[in-house]
C-alpha cells in the first residue's frame, strides 16, 4: 500500500471514513491544540474534549470530586462559570496539576470528534512539533486535520501542517502520496520564512513565527480581543516533548 500524507485545511473537507485505519493529527494552533499541550505538560491528568458547553458542564458534574476543572472558550472568551479560558498561560502547574480538565472550544474539540474513526489521534501544535515528527516518520497513513476558525481556513493551522509535511518527508526519507492541500500547505510554509529557517537548518525564533501567526484569521481574532500574548505562547517551537493522544474508548486525552 502507498504511503499517504494528507492535509485537510478544514474538518468538513474530509469524510471521516477516509481517515479510518490511519493516524490523524488534530491541529488548532490558535489555540485549542496548543492549550491542550500546555495543560498536560503542566501536569493535568487528562483533558476531556466536549463539543458542546452543556455536555462539558454535565461531564464535569458527573466527575465532581474536586479534581476536575472546566476550560475552554466561545467567541475566544472564557465561558460563564468555567474555571479556565483557552489561553495556554492559564494552564499552570498550580492550577491544573493532578486535575482532569473538561474542555470545549469552538473548532478544536469538533475537529477531534471528526477524527474518531482513525486508528490513532494525536494533538499537534508548534510547541510539540519535533516530538510529532519523530513519531510520524514511523507512520504510513497520515492525515493532518486542521480545525480552522469558524468554518474558514486559518493559516496558523496550515503553516504547521505544511511544516509537518516537509519534515516528515525529509526525515523519513520515504515517498508519500500527498493530496493537493498537502502540497499547498508545504508551499505556504516554505514561502513564509527564509529557507534556512523553513527547512529547520536554523532555529525559527518565536517572535518571527508569531509574526506570521498574527496574520492568520485566528491570530487576527485573538488580537482583536486583546489576547495577543497567546500567539507568542503558541509560537514557542518545540518547547515541549510530550505527545497528547486521544483515547477513543475512554474519550480523553493524555500524554502518550
Ligand atoms: C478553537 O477551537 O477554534 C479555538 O479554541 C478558538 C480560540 O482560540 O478562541
Amino acid at each position: 500500500m502507498a504511503n499517504i500524507l494528507n492535509v485537510y485545511a478544514l474538518p468538513k473537507l474530509v469524510d471521516p471514513k477516509e481517515m479510518e485505519g490511519g493516524t490523524v493529527v488534530v491541529i488548532d494552533v490558535l489555540r485549542a491544540s496548543t492549550t491542550i499541550v500546555y495543560a498536560l505538560e503542566a501536569g493535568a491528568r487528562e483533558v476531556i474534549p466536549c463539543v458542546e458547553v452543556d455536555q462539558a458542564r454535565a461531564t464535569a458534574e458527573r466527575m465532581a470530586n474536586g479534581h476536575v476543572l472546566l476550560g475552554g472558550e466561545r467567541q475566544g472568551r472564557p465561558i460563564d462559570g468555567f474555571d479556565l479560558g483557552n489561553s495556554p498561560g492559564e494552564y499552570t502547574g498550580d492550577r491544573v496539576g493532578g486535575k482532569a480538565v473538561v474542555f470545549t472550544t469552538t473548532n478544536g474539540t469538533r475537529a477531534i470528534e471528526r477524527a474518531q474513526r482513525a486508528d490513532r489521534i494525536l494533538i499537534g501544535a508548534f510547541v510539540n512539533a519535533a516530538a510529532l515528527v519523530e513519531i510520524l516518520v514511523h507512520h504510513r497513513q497520515i492525515h493532518l486535520l486542521c480545525a480552522g476558525t469558524n468554518g474558514h481556513f486559518s493559516d496558523d493551522d496550515v503553516l504547521l501542517a505544511g511544516m509537518l509535511v516537509d519534515r516528515i518527508q525529509r526525515q523519513s526519507g520515504l515517498l508519500y502520496e500527498l493530496n493537493a492541500q498537502a502540497v499547498t500547505a508545504r508551499e505556504t510554509w516554505l514561502h513564509s520564512f527564509a529557507l534556512p529557517h523553513a527547512l529547520g537548518a536554523e532555529p525559527l525564533e518565536p517572535e518571527r513565527l508569531a509574526k506570521a501567526l498574527r496574520k492568520s484569521l485566528g491570530g487576527k481574532n485573538l488580537t482583536a480581543i486583546g489576547l495577543e500574548e497567546d500567539i507568542l505562547a503558541a509560537a514557542q517551537m518545540d518547547r515541549f516533548s510530550g505527545l497528547p493522544e486521544f483515547d477513543p474508548d475512554e474519550l480523553r486525552i493524555r500524554l502518550m
